[in-house]
């Protein structure tokens, strides 16, 4: 059996995080210049069941039976061993890397997942279908994030910018005129589970506070939506800058994204926004491409420990 890989983007959230939890509409899109890979390959000596696991990068290395029923990467390769219905697998070795930060809002464990599901399945000859790689990247997703909306193993399976809405199909998003962000990391590593239970218990506290915050959020989600399918993405900036603030009400930005959030604005940014679970990790920028460098540095100025400039835009269908 030949070695396969199978690789899988990262993504950030465009408009709608945190509100997508209580059931509005979010926009995530790939960010397709970091990406997870998983290579698995063939252990001719080895014996019928033998799964060794290894991630050099973060000097992981382990045998598939020694992994608890509820570690990520031994959740995702009895997965596929259950949803291919095989009593046993072959003797093999998967070895994983990944170029997407940690903790930081762009999909890392949800790209992962994706990139070990694909890789076996199509090694074991029968490559699963998004929807069951999606499905089975959100159960692991559960074990990460506790009470995950399902947006990160969505976009970055289907790789292409979507509209998630929790119990909706997926809605993929075609992008006729492309449009450029800039995502500045603060450098600090933040939980999005944490985020989201101080989010749960203020709405716990104060619904009515809250609720129209979400489904504020959520008229800004479905106007994104119109700018980007109608042609105007210019239009995005200033919905991107609402959501922003309705972020900081919801107490889930920092003084660090915020200072990145206003660096931007200031170095021409016709829009921005904390990006994903808040606290830490990314901010978004909305620029005219022959801006993307300048505001990148003015980021980097204002304290970004690393900058990417993402090409937003319609992906060619994905060959199966
Ligand atoms: O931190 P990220 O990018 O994985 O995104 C979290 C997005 C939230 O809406 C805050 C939570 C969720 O599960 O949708």
């Amino acid at each position: 059996m030949p070695a396969i890989s199978a690789t899988a983007p990262g993504k950030i959230i465009l408009v709608g995080e945190h509100a997508v939890v209580y059931g509005q509409p979010a926009i995530a899109v790939p960010v397709a210049q970091v990406r997870a890979q998983a290579v698995v390959s063939a252990n001719p000596r080895g014996n019928p069941g033998e799964v060794f696991i290894q991630a050099p990068d973060i000097a992981f290395e382990a045998w598939l039976a020694d992994l608890g029923v509820d570690h990520p990467l031994g959740m995702a390769v009895r997965g596929v061993q259950k949803l291919l219905q095989l009593d046993h697998l072959p003797a093999c070795s998967l070895r994983l890397s990944s170029t997407i930060p940690v903790a930081a809002g762009m999909g890392s464990s949800a790209a992962v997942s994706v990139a070990v599901i694909r890789a076996l399945s199509a090694f074991l000859g029968s490559p699963l279908p998004d929807a069951q790689v999606s499905s089975l990247a959100y159960e692991i997703e559960v074990i990460h994030h506790g009470k995950p909306s399902g947006i990160d193993n969505t976009v970055v399976t289907y790789a292409r910018p979507v509209v998630y809405q929790r119990g909706m199909p997926i809605q993929t998003l075609e992008v006729p005129v492309p449009f450029t962000l800039v995502i500045g990391d603060t450098g600090l590593a933040a939980s999005t589970a944490m985020a989201v239970n101080d989010l749960a218990r203020l709405w716990q506290a104060d619904q009515v506070a809250y609720d129209p915050l979400f489904a504020e959020i959520g008229q800004i989600v479905q106007a994104s939506r119109q700018a980007i399918a109608s042609g105007q993405p210019e239009l995005l900036g200033s919905l991107m800058n609402e959501n922003h603030i309705l972020l900081q009400q919801m107490q889930v930005s920092s003084p660090e994204l915020d200072a990145l959030v206003e660096a931007a604005l200031r170095a021409g940014a016709s829009g921005a926004k904390m990006s994903g679970g808040g606290r830490g990790g990314n901010m978004i920028a909305l620029v005219e491409v022959e801006l993307a460098e300048q505001v990148a540095r003015s980021l980097v100025r204002a304290g970004a420990v690393g900058t990417l400039i993402n090409q937003v835009s319609t992906p060619p269908r994905r060959q199966v």
